[in-house]
């Protein structure tokens, strides 16, 4: 799969909704009724970060539930690409971008979001094709100041920001022509998640669902 085809898939996966909820999950027993419970409310795609022990499991037992796009975050390595591809993730995240991270997902067929953070970094992902990118850690680099910069000299390039994001801010990110979606955690936080409040959850990706994109 080409980046091209890649960043194709992956702009109808940031299409599905405002907000693309990245979680870590703890327990395999949250992971079911989580993805229901923010299907639920409206939030289709899933980023199941590759942080836990258990997240490999999440998202086999996610990727069941009707409804949901379920994909895996903090992809480092080609070895995370297969083993998110045979978990079931139908998409892949990363932080930044290796040409090996990028070969595996060419391989695997695994359409890949993967990060950049400056012009130098930007410009080489879209020169190997990509032009949807994960722009992170997004408050760090400069927020929504520094994509309505970049989509002077680089409009062609649509990202998905995450980091450091959440209803306060989301709107800063939202209007801007650039961007097709946002990430963030806010929408699962690890007291509801604790308490099994699916029904908190479902009404924070309601909220997170209706937000406006400019
Ligand atoms: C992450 O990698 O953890 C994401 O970018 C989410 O960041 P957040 O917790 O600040 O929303």
């Amino acid at each position: 799969m080409t980046p091209a085809e890649q960043s194709l898939k992956a702009a109808e996966i940031c299409r599905l909704a405002p907000v693309v909820p990245v979680l870590v999950i703890e327990d395999l027993a949250q992971a079911r009724p989580l993805a229901e419970a923010l299907v639920a409310g409206g939030l289709p795609a899933l980023e199941v970060t590759l942080r836990t022990p258990c997240a490999l499991d999440a998202i086999r037992a996610m990727a069941q539930v009707p409804g949901g796009v379920v994909g895996a975050g903090t992809l480092l390595t080609p070895a995370d690409v297969k083993a998110a591809k045979a978990a079931g993730a139908c998409f892949g995240v990363s932080p930044g971008a290796t040409d090996r991270l990028i070969a595996a997902c060419a391989d695997e067929g695994l359409p890949l979001l993967p990060g950049g953070a400056t012009a130098s970094e930007i410009m080489a992902l879209l020169d190997r094709g990509y032009t949807v990118q994960k722009f992170f850690p997004a408050e760090q680099s400069g927020g929504a100041a520094f994509l309505k910069s970049i989509g002077a000299p680089i409009p062609q390039v649509r990202f998905c920001p995450t980091g450091g994001i959440s209803l306060k801010n989301a709107a800063d990110y939202l209007s801007l022509p650039n961007i097709l979606c946002i990430g963030g955690s806010w929408v699962a936080p690890k007291d509801a998640l604790a308490r099994r409040d699916w029904a908190q959850v479902t009404r924070l990706a309601a909220e997170a669902a209706r937000l406006p994109r400019g």
